[in-house]
């Protein structure tokens, strides 16, 4: 370094600047180096990577669970919640094989009921059979003999009322659920259906008998069923 007084006017230019310069170069950390490439690229992708799993963990990604994204309204929701991109049949089928797990206590998952004590939905001639019997049954229960796939029950205390704590959307979704699972192939079961059936039998209070229930067997409750590509032509099925 020079030795000349860099404040003497004195001092010509060219010292002064060198001085500068050396003054800088020496300076200059060694952690304010340019990083080299590679240790950029490995930065940033760590941060890019580690960024979007953060984000994954926090819910930061999911229209259901962000708080920013929920702020943007959900296409889905307009029209209808979720699940309201199915078509009427899927949806009800959807529905229905949740509000199961209430008849799957005793029908069993599988549909097949438990022998001597439960008789089976799959393949059920009475489940396949008339709309009009199956809501009575699905609202009011059923007690007395009964004859399914060629097998007889008669479980003391029967099978109890639906309808009290299920309202016409689920025992319909239900319905058309027991009619369209196992192999089982029926019309769709509609809410309005249902809701013609639980008035025009308000007044009732017992469970049914098959006795009973025997003009009904093959009569449908009538109403029409939605249009969508996966409902049942009602005429084509059993
Ligand atoms: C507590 C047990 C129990 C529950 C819960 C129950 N059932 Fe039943 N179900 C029975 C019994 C027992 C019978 C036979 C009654 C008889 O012996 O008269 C029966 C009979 C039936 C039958 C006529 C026979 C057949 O197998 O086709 C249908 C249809 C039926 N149930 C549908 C349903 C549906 C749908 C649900 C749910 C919404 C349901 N059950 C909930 C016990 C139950």
């Amino acid at each position: 370094m020079s030795d000349k007084n860099l404040n003497n006017p004195d001092t010509n230019d060219l010292d002064r600047i060198h001085a500068a310069v050396v003054r800088e170069k020496a300076d200059l950390p060694a952690a304010g180096r340019p990083a080299p490439m590679w240790a950029i690229f490995v930065g940033l992708l760590v941060a890019v990577i580690g960024g979007g799993e953060l984000g994954n963990a926090l819910g930061y990604f999911n229209i259901e669970s962000s708080p920013k994204l929920g702020m943007i309204s959900d296409p889905r929701a307009s029209a209808g919640g979720a699940g309201a991109t199915l078509d009427p049949f899927a949806l009800a089928m959807k529905k229905g094989a949740t509000s199961y797990a209430v008849c799957g206590g005793c029908h069993q998952a599988s549909g097949a009921g438990v022998p001597g004590q439960f008789p089976p939905l799959a393949g059920s001639e009475i489940v396949l059979g008339g709309t009009e019997q199956l809501a009575r049954i699905a609202l009011h229960g059923l007690t007395g003999p009964v004859t399914v796939k060629g097998q007889n029950y008669n479980m003391p205390g029967g099978m109890p009322p639906q309808g009290i704590a299920m309202s016409d959307g689920d025992i319909a979704n239900v319905l058309t659920f027991i009619r369209n699972n196992w192999g089982n192939e029926g019309s769709m079961v509609t809410k309005e259906m249902v809701a013609k059936v639980r008035d025009t039998e308000k007044s009732r209070t017992t469970q049914w008998t098959m006795a009973e229930l025997e003009k009904f067997a093959k009569a449908n409750i009538p109403g029409d069923v939605p249009a969508g590509p996966g409902v049942p032509d009602p005429a084509a099925k059993k």
